[in-house]
């Protein structure tokens, strides 16, 4: 290691104490929203959202650069909104908890960099955060008494896999995709139906007036001893079936579509959540990531549980896509356990899952 410069031996994470019930500002900027939130403890005070998706699906999907210049405008006003809201002033903050990764780089340095530098004013713990991580701590505001363990289904954009997690820290990945995550086949679908940008929330509100009555094959893999997803084969039907009508000069029934790759792309995540919290004997699921806004999901989610006598907690539709609150709640349980961050820690555009 080389060693430190001087500016950041000014800064000591060694100097913090640790108060039970802190003030947690979080910042989120990993991808097209620009998110504040204040949390007091587990009670959430404020979360605010500034979002470039409708700039964005002029073209068809997230432009970095696009979204780099989105955060940098928005990241004052979003801040001093979550503390009005919040009533809180800076000076009452015991943290600040960021997300520094996975995501688009120049997106996630313009979070980072206004969390270091608030850190350092006011010489307070930076608790730097990986955004899948917040996307699973999303239920702990859902449930103040909420406690580990549970079976939990993370799905998002870029991830998809069915977790026993241990503790606030430790999760083992039971099931996981193959391939593309649901989110992106849920963006991948909406393309090709001619949907626009963000392609998840479009598919849902198409499939409302549709009938799941096409065969599309299942996100499951068959004969998979780990419960395997995949999404390229779903996706690859999806594009033939409506290249196939178009061919024949024929309309795509674009509602039937949508509501049959809906059920084909979530049956096997919820019956997989299931089946691994009653083989395991856990009576808790959580879930979290922007698809476990899908109301099909939240729907046979609930109903699967309540037949298995599951405890279900599942986040607020707002704490599902990306938002500050939950990265606020992954920065608490990483604040308790004394996990502080060092000034000179960089934006990572890739972190494994696990
Ligand atoms: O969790 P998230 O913000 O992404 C990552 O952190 O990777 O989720 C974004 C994904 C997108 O693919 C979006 O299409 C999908 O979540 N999504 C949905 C819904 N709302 C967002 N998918 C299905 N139904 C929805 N209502
Ligand atoms: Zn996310």
């Amino acid at each position: 290691m080389p060693p430190r410069r001087k500016y950041f031996d000014m800064y000591d994470i060694s100097s913090f104490k640790i108060k039970p019930e802190p003030v947690i500002l979080g910042i989120e900027s990993s991808c097209d929203e620009t998110a504040c939130a204040v949390i007091r403890g587990r009670k959430l005070l404020s979360s605010c959202i500034i979002s470039s998706a409708a700039e964005q699906a002029k073209y068809g999907g997230v432009v970095p650069e696009i979204a780099s210049r989105a955060h940098t405008e928005a990241v004052d006003e979003v801040v001093l909104k979550a503390f009005d809201r919040a009533g809180v002033a800076v000076g009452d903050v015991d943290a600040v908890a960021v997300t520094y990764g996975a995501g688009l780089l120049g997106a996630l340095l313009v979070g980072l960099s206004f969390a270091k530098g608030l850190a350092y004013a006011l010489n307070i713990p930076l608790i730097a955060v990986n955004h899948i991580r917040g996307h699973l701590a999303a239920s702990y505001l859902d449930d103040e008494n909420l406690q580990p363990p549970f079976i939990t289904l993370l799905a998002s954009g870029g991830h998809t896999a069915i977790l026993h997690t241990f503790s606030y820290s430790k999760f083992e990945v039971l099931a996981r995709t193959l391939d593309d995550a649901a989110g992106e086949a849920f963006d991948k679908c909406a393309r090709v139906l001619g949907l626009p940008y963000p392609g998840g929330p479009n598919i849902q509100r198409a499939a409302e007036g549709g009938s799941a009555v096409i065969d599309f094959p299942s996100a499951q893999v068959k004969h998979s001893r780990d419960l395997a997803f995949s999404y390229s084969g779903l996706k690859t039907a999806v594009i033939n079936y409506c290249h196939n009508l178009a061919q024949k000069g024929l309309a795509v029934p674009a509602a039937d579509v949508a509501a049959s790759f809906q059920r084909a792309a979530i049956e096997p995540l919820v019956l997989n959540t299931v089946r691994l919290a009653c083989e395991r004997g856990i009576g808790t699921v959580t879930a979290g990531g922007g698809v476990v806004a899908n109301a099909y999901l939240r729907q046979r989610l609930t109903e699967e549980c309540k037949k298995c006598g599951l405890k279900l907690v599942l986040p607020q539709i707002a704490f599902c896509t990306d938002n500050a609150a939950m990265i606020a709640a992954e920065g608490l349980n990483k604040y308790l356990a004394g996990e502080f961050s060092p000034l000179d820690i960089n934006a990572a555009a890739h972190i494994p899952l696990g």
